[in-house]
């Protein structure tokens, strides 16, 4: 039976990792690895060890869910091993020769690792889940993108802090620089000298990796919002050929990893919560935008859990690609 290690086993992404593994059913022996701070502990009847350099030794896969500065220190560890790494850190991400893959759209990029595999950023997961029947349907040039992220997209001190703030309690803030409670706060990552932060950049860059598209544009603002899980996208999508509503639903309700939520006038839409603890994304409110005079942009908007579709599950789902091909 295969080996699989979860680096960072007691984080927002590890945690669901497990959970997305013992889901599926995957035939795989698991093992929890974090800092020394969490050895001992006991997660669905595993215990965690700590991570070390002898860690890799014996394992086939890992699925990594630390943060850059953490994976950047134990993917040598995991290399002289022979692993196969699943990485959700944007460490490696653009690398040339580390396939970024979403199973749904790129899955024959998989083909082409060399030991390291990487999840994408879980806003453009979710953006690209949501619009890539639309981009096949009627081309795509150029996307406007305003996101509002959950707290846990900051990993489990994002959580502690909408939880503390809502509870009234007076402790310091872990995630964020601003109360996020009844707030929001229109910063995710640090800024560059066009007033973009590293957030912002990720779709582009991101997107343009995953559809084998260089010449994509994508303009992004991300903002952070005090709900607790699950992302929401408003999208404009200016087009190549001329837009249709009722194509564009025909189109999401074939795809794959997509339902249709598009009865507006019943208040039918996505919205966060309906996403939670799921892994499909929600697409409605579709409509044309009456102030393109070419008719060529549609508008969107998208909601996906990130910790689930944006990280864990689409990492088991390229590990579940990677055992298929193994046997
Ligand atoms: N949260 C999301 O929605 C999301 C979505 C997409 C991608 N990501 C990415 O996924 C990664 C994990 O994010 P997260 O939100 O799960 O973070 P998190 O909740 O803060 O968890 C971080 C994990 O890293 C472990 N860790 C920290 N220092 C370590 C060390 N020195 N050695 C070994 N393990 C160590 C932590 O273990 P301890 O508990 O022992 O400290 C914990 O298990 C990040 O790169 C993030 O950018 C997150």
């Amino acid at each position: 039976m295969k080996k699989v290690a979860i680096a960072g086993a007691t984080g927002a992404v590890g945690r669901q990792m497990l959970e997305c593994i013992r889901e599926r059913n995957l035939p795989v022996e698991v093992k929890l690895l974090a800092s020394a701070r969490s050895k001992g502990k006991v997660i669905d009847g595993l215990v965690v060890e700590e991570l070390t350099p002898d860690s890799f030794q014996g394992v086939d896969y890992v699925l990594g869910a630390c943060e850059n500065d953490v994976t950047k220190r134990w993917m040598p560890w995991a290399q002289e091993a022979g692993c196969v790494v699943v990485d959700n850190s944007s460490a490696f991400r653009l690398d040339d020769n580390v396939p970024l893959v979403v199973p749904e759209i790129n899955a024959d990029d998989i083909d082409h690792h060399n030991g390291i595999i990487a999840n994408p950023n879980c806003s453009t997961i979710i953006a690209l889940v949501g619009c890539d029947a639309l981009k096949k349907e009627f081309g795509l040039k150029r996307m406007i993108v305003t996101t509002m992220q959950a707290v846990s997209g900051a990993g489990v001190k994002g959580i502690a802090d909408l939880e503390n703030q809502v509870k009234g309690e007076d402790v310091p803030f872990q995630a964020f620089p601003y109360q996020i409670a009844y707030n929001l706060i229109p910063q995710i990552g640090d800024f560059d000298e066009f007033g973009i932060s590293k957030e912002e950049w990720k779709m582009q860059n991101e997107g343009r990796k995953i559809w084998h598209e260089p010449e994509l544009l994508v303009n992004c603002t991300c903002v952070r919002v005090p709900v607790m899980r699950s992302h929401s996208e408003s999208i404009t999508l200016e087009c190549e050929t001329e837009v249709d509503v009722a194509r564009a639903r025909e189109v999401l309700k074939q795809a794959a990893g997509v339902q249709l939520k598009d009865d507006p006038q019943n208040r039918v839409y996505p919205m966060p919560l309906d996403t939670t603890d799921q892994d499909d994304v929600f697409v409605g409110r579709i409509r044309k935008d009456l102030t393109d005079p070419e008719g060529k942009t549609l508008q969107v908007f998208v909601c996906g859990d990130q910790i689930r579709k944006g990280a864990a599950t689409n990492a088991v789902q390229i590990l579940e690609k990677l055992l298929e091909k193994a046997e």
